[in-house]
Parts: structure tokens; sequence; C-alpha cells
């Protein structure tokens, strides 16, 4: 079997008492869609935010690709193929849809100060495979004809189909999605199972954090389960469904329950 391309060890975060991430371990090999899910309150974004270097964590290591990435600085991270969106978009609201995917490819050009001030042919040439490679990207995400729109014009599916295209234009080995059905209506969910097919398929390795359990069981090669800070399970979604501790701890409470659950605080 292939070494993993992440590969996260006995992850460890406190808040004061509370441990948001409790000696978590667990791989996403090259090419699968792997998810996270559990409760509100769960760890999962704090689990996100350690393995993509927004927070540091007090033990445990996270390996991409073979190098040790532990509390790597987020951009240098996003240079090494690692893309992400938030649970909250992130986007910037005084530039369009086409602006928005265009940042997301900056970090890959290779012309200076030099290059953009005396307008040289190599700064002209990336200006236009800039604005052609993230038109295509957001017509690739279905948000093409809404591209000179801006955020807040957008419906919520396309503001998230959008904030993924950015993350896309760093051309990701990793691309992680922390709630990307957040706020939709279930059509729109559809849609986004339908992007995460199409990821795959496009070669993309793929981990997300999901409430939404028909996507996590239409989309996912393997699935996480975590509950207070803690890896409770993890499997096949078929053997996620029919594990005790997972119906006890998320699936068998109302999903409309779940998200709603009160956060407890486990005291160290
Ligand atoms: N910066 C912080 N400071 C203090 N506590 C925090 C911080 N970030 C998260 N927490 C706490 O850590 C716990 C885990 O939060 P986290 O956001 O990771 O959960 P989650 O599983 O993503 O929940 P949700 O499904 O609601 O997004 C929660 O109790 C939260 O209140
Ligand atoms: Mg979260």
């Amino acid at each position: 079997m292939s070494t993993p391309i992440l590969s996260v060890e006995h992850l460890t975060k406190r808040f004061g008492g509370l441990i948001a991430v409790n000696d978590i371990s667990f791989n996403v090999n090259r090419g699968q869609v792997v998810s996270i899910v559990g409760p509100n309150g769960a760890g999962k974004t704090t689990l996100f935010n350690l393995i993509t270097g927004i927070a540091k964590p007090d033990a445990g290591e996270v390996s991409f690709d073979g190098q040790n990435i532990t509390g790597i600085a987020p951009h240098k991270l996003a240079s090494m193929g690692v893309g992400r969106t938030f649970q909250n978009i992130r986007l910037f609201q005084n530039l369009n849809a086409l602006e928005n995917v265009m940042i997301g490819r900056v970090a890959k050009t290779q012309s200076n100060v030099f290059d953009a001030l005396a307008c040289t042919s190599r700064d002209r040439r990336e200006r236009i495979e800039m604005v052609e490679s993230a038109e295509a990207l957001l017509d690739w995400v279905g948000v093409g004809a809404n591209r000179f729109r801006m955020p807040s014009e957008l419906p919520y599916g396309d503001q998230r189909r959008v904030e993924i295209a950015r993350a896309l234009a760093l051309n990701p080995k990793l691309l992680i999605l922390d709630e990307p059905t957040a706020g939709m209506v279930s059509r729109e969910a559809h849609d986004v199972i339908d992007l995460i097919h199409r990821l795959k398929d496009a070669g993309v390795t793929l981990m997300l954090i999901e409430h939404n359990m028909n996507v996590v069981m239409n989309t996912s090669d393997h699935v996480v389960v975590i509950s207070f800070g803690q890896k409770i399970s993890e499997g096949t979604p078929a053997e996620i469904r029919s594990d005790e501790r997972v119906i006890e701890a998320y699936l068998g409470v109302d999903e409309d329950a779940a998200q709603v659950a009160p956060q407890t605080v486990v005291t160290a």
C-alpha cells in the first residue's frame, strides 16, 4: 500500500481546561475522500486548524507528503499543495468572484515587482494565464456565468463554490473542506456531492467535515468519527453506519438535534 498523503499522529489541543482535540490519529491515503464527522463542538474545526497551521497543537504531529508540517505557517502549507475552505466562508467582499479566484493563483506566479513595473512579457503572459485559469475554474465549479458578481450578490451555494475554486487555483494535492454544504438547501447539497465526485475523478485527495450524512455516505471512502475531542470510530461509511458507538454519539440522534447539541466542557 502507498504511503498516506496525510498522517495525523496523537494530535492534542487544549483551550484552558477544555481538551478540544484529544490524542487523535488517522491517515488520509492518496486519492481518497475522507470525512470527519461528529456532533457540534466535537473538535472538528480545531482539528482542521491544527492540520492547516492555523492553530498550534499542544502535542502530536502532522505529516504531509512525507514531510513533518506540524505548526507550519498556513501560506507555506498552501504552497506545498494543501488547499482549504472555511466553515464561515472567507471571500474578499470587495472583490468579485473572478478576482477572488485569481487571488488563489497569485502564490503560484513567477513575476517579480520589476516584471510588473516594466510590464514584461512574462508579467503580461502570467496575467492572461491567471484570468483564463480562474475563469476555467469558475466554469468548472458551475459559477462561470456569475464571475463578475460580488460575493454578497451570490447565493450561498455559489459563494461556497467560489471558495472551492479559489482553493483549487493552487492546484492542491489535498483539498480540505470545512462543512461545504453548511447553509445549503438539499438541491445545492446534491450539487456538492457531484462536485466532490468530480474532484476525486480529477485526482484531488479530499478531506471534509460534514454534517449532512447523505453527503458523507455518498462521497466518502473513509470516515473518522470524533466526539468530545476523541476519535471514537473510523471505517468505511457502511462500517460507521453500523457502529454502536457512532449511533449512540451521533447518528442515533436526530440530525437537527445534533446541530444544536450543547457543548460540554471536558476538564483536564
Ligand atoms: N479558540 C478557541 N478558544 C477556546 N475554545 C475554543 C476555541 N476554538 C474552539 N473552541 C472550543 O473547542 C471545542 C471544539 O470546537 P470546534 O469548533 O473545533 O468544534 P466543531 O466540531 O468544529 O463544531 P461545529 O460542528 O459546531 O463546527 C468547542 O467546545 C469550542 O467551543
Ligand atoms: Mg466546526
